[in-house]
């Protein structure tokens, strides 16, 4: 059958690592998706940037919204990031020009997934993104499709590699909380605002979609009652030590008879737990289904390449013409999570 062709706004780490395996594995994705998938076309906020890939054959756009609207591209794949702006305009150029869209971006999800899978549904397309939660690690695929015949019961995990290596590296090298940041800072580890990271913020973008999914809820980030990393204190860790445990910002989204729970805040669990176990900037997602029991999927939550792997799997499995919603369905009909402040501990 014909091509999929691509339009990809966003040339960032992870657009590049797209790039990259298009290029790469292109009899390997050709095969996999029954079709060729190409790229017809590339936009970026700087053109002149030296960027570790060829993209000659690829004409340049230099306004995403124009990029999305396009004839000659079949799929939107926006990985500008941000949760308004450029990113969320062009998103709903391409639905409303009859494209489905590929995106990696948690804040555009968390704050206007509800909206956004609204107008989709409107247009008769499909949003899809397995990067956004949890980077490299397929855990959208596996609630809805290895785990559909279950009523899943709980989602928790480890969903900001950056906490993670900051909690980790305080009790390994005995150091405070303000020099690790410092450490995690010059090794580029930190969202430009690291307030997202350290104040729990992108792993709660994260909880929120994934609690959606797998409660069949509104997408709601304001519902999630969050506590940041930034006052555990190296006495804290070592405490939680001497006891057997160990700190982890840790998300727990569980349905209750009210309504579905979500809270993100640094936890106790034991040292040789799986979470526990869980060193420096990795993810984990555990997942409990009524039939299947406990899954615990773990890997890498960032980076060119695992990022990269996870927009690739979403590609592909539209190439091959599965155009499910993610989000449940119909999106008007979804009922609201429970508001932040009535959730318990
Ligand atoms: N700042 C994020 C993290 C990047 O540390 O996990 C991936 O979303």
């Amino acid at each position: 059958s014909a091509p999929l062709r691509l339009g990809i706004a966003g040339l960032g780490t992870v657009g590049i690592g797209v790039v990259k395996i298009i290029q790469k594995h292109a009899d390997l994705i050709a095969a996999r998706s029954g079709r060729a998938i190409t790229v017809t076309a590339v936009s970026a906020r700087d053109r002149l940037k030296n960027r570790d890939a060829d993209l000659s054959a690829y004409e340049w756009v230099a306004d995403p919204v124009e990029l999305a609207k396009r004839d000659d591209v079949d799929l939107y794949v926006e990985l500008i990031g941000g949760e308004s702006g450029v990113a969320r305009e062009s998103v709903e150029a391409a639905l409303r020009a009859g494209k489905d869209v590929v995106t990696a971006n948690k804040a555009l999800l968390a704050m206007h997934g509800q909206s956004l899978s609204e107008l989709a549904e409107a247009e008769g397309r499909v949003i899809r993104f397995e990067a956004a939660v949890a980077g490299g690690i397929p855990v959208i695929k596996t609630m809805t499709e290895s785990l559909a015949g279950n009523r899943l019961e709980r989602v928790m995990g480890v969903m900001n590699g950056t906490c993670n290596y900051i909690l980790t590296r305080m009790e390994s090298a005995g150091l405070p909380y303000e020099a690790v940041f410092e450490e995690a800072r010059q090794l580029g580890y930190l969202e430009a605002d690291p307030t997202l990271d350290v104040g729990g913020i992108d792993a709660s973008h994260k909880l929120a979609i994934l609690s959606s999914i797998a409660f069949g809820t509104q997408v709601d980030f304001s519902a999630v009652e969050i506590e940041g990393i930034e006052r555990v204190s190296i006495d804290d860790i070592r405490r939680a030590a001497d006891m057997g445990y160990r700190i982890k910002l840790l998300g727990v989204a569980q349905m209750t008879a009210r309504g579905l729970e979500q809270r993100m805040s640094p936890c106790l669990v034991p040292a040789e737990s799986p979470i526990g176990q869980l060193q420096g900037g990795t993810n984990m997602v555990v997942v409990e289904g009524d039939s299947v029991g406990q899954i615990v999927l773990r890997g890498a939550g960032a980076g060119e390449g695992p990022t990269a792997s996870a927009v690739m799997s979403d590609i592909v499995e539209l190439a091959r013409g599965v155009r499910v919603p993610v989000f449940g369905q119909p999106a008007t009909g979804l009922k609201k999570a429970l508001p932040a402040r009535t959730a318990v501990p």
